[in-house]
């Protein structure tokens, strides 16, 4: 009988050492330890035995069905690393190669509507302003007119990070913002109204679908001065979509909608026509949501040292993917992040393209 063991275990040992894919080891394995495998079923023979030739047999058949199994994970183990390294190998990208005139890099649409934003907003006034991104909830909610516990906190599928041990209270709390408004909170904190600023970076929100991405990128307008209205509000945002989308009119409709620091805060659409296939904005019979704004709250202007009695305000604030998937018929927003180098060549644009058609000229 061992002899029968030992003969099994090297004829298995071999044909396990000579499967060179995982499906002939596989193979291998049912035909030893599978239900009907050599080895499972010497081992269901022992109940034929007599209980001394059991003794010995049985431990030897166990430590055979172990030997078996060891070898097996170990040949497994093996091809799956000669798999890898095969595929690293045939994938390898040789990043030392001199870069080849013919494949020049592009401006990724993203960077190219930034520049266009900025040179739309300088035209028209605004500086430029910053913030970072790891925000603390006091910047992000609180001066927002967000109390601790406010129900529109859960609005926004927050990124919550852990607490900073140097801070304290809600400073202490930090987020990555979920919005560019933590801006305008930093901004007003730091200057003397009259002022006009745009503030232009990544947010993140827990989110993706083709219109929503985890980290997508927000531009924020402020303006805070004396006597300022919603029809300056208004104003502004139709010179600026009209510069943005390069049409000689952008009919707007306001819709009432609620955003903790502005009162009254709205939605506004845009006129476009989908009919054809392609969209058109600024004709048709169609509307588009476009962006949220607002009279700055008194409140929030209270938390930044700002008396209300004196100065007001608006904001507006619109995601710069989103105004780009629209203006360059990009259908899906989580392919501007896939560093696909033929996406970059078809949507990219070239290094010293001018932004718009008014600077054009
Ligand atoms: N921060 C808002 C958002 O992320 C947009 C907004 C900005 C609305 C400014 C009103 C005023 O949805």
């Amino acid at each position: 009988m061992t002899q029968t063991i030992i003969a099994l275990k090297e004829e298995l040992t071999a044909l396990i050492t000579a499967a060179n894919d995982l499906q002939a080891l596989d193979e291998a394995r049912v035909g030893a330890l599978g239900k009907k495998g050599r080895v499972t079923e010497m081992i269901e023979g022992l109940g034929a035995m007599n209980p001394d030739e059991r003794k010995t047999v049985g431990p030897a058949l166990n430590a055979l069905k172990d030997d078996i199994a060891a070898l097996i994970a170990q040949q497994e183990k093996a091809l799956k690393k000669q798999t890898l390294d095969a595929r690293l190998a045939a994938e390898r990208v040789d990043v030392t190669l001199s870069p080849r005139p013919e494949k020049r890099g592009s401006i990724h649409p993203i960077s190219q509507t930034i520049e266009e934003l900025t040179t739309i907003f300088a035209d028209m006034g605004f500086t430029i302003a910053e913030g970072p991104d790891i925000e603390d909830d006091w910047h992000n909610f609180t001066a927002l007119n967000f109390p601790p516990g406010h129900p529109a906190r859960e609005m926004q599928d927050t990124f919550f990070m852990p607490d900073d041990p140097e801070a304290e209270g809600e400073r202490a709390k930090k987020v990555l913002r979920t919005h560019t408004s933590s801006v305008q909170i930093r901004y007003m904190q730091t200057h003397k109204p009259p002022f006009r600023t745009i503030v232009m970076g990544r947010t993140y929100r827990c989110d993706s679908d083709m219109t929503h991405c985890p980290m997508f990128s927000q531009i924020e307008g402020l303006v805070i001065d004396k006597n300022i209205h919603m029809g300056h509000l208004k104003g502004c945002l139709n010179d600026f979509l009209k510069a943005y989308f390069e049409v000689d009119d952008v009919p707007m409709r306001f819709r009432p909608s609620f955003f903790p620091f502005v009162e009254p805060g709205a939605e506004v659409d845009i006129r476009c026509d989908k009919s054809a296939g392609t969209l058109k904005i600024g004709e048709g019979d169609d509307w588009m949501e476009i962006l949220g704004c607002g009279m700055v709250h008194p409140n929030v202007l209270k938390n930044c040292g700002i008396d209300p009695e004196e100065y007001q305000g608006f904001a507006f604030g619109t995601g710069i993917e989103r105004i780009a998937m629209l203006k360059h018929a990009i259908p899906d927003m989580r392919t501007m992040f896939d560093s696909d180098t033929r996406w970059l060549d078809h949507y990219g644009f070239a290094p010293l393209d001018r932004p718009n058609r008014a600077t054009r000229d």
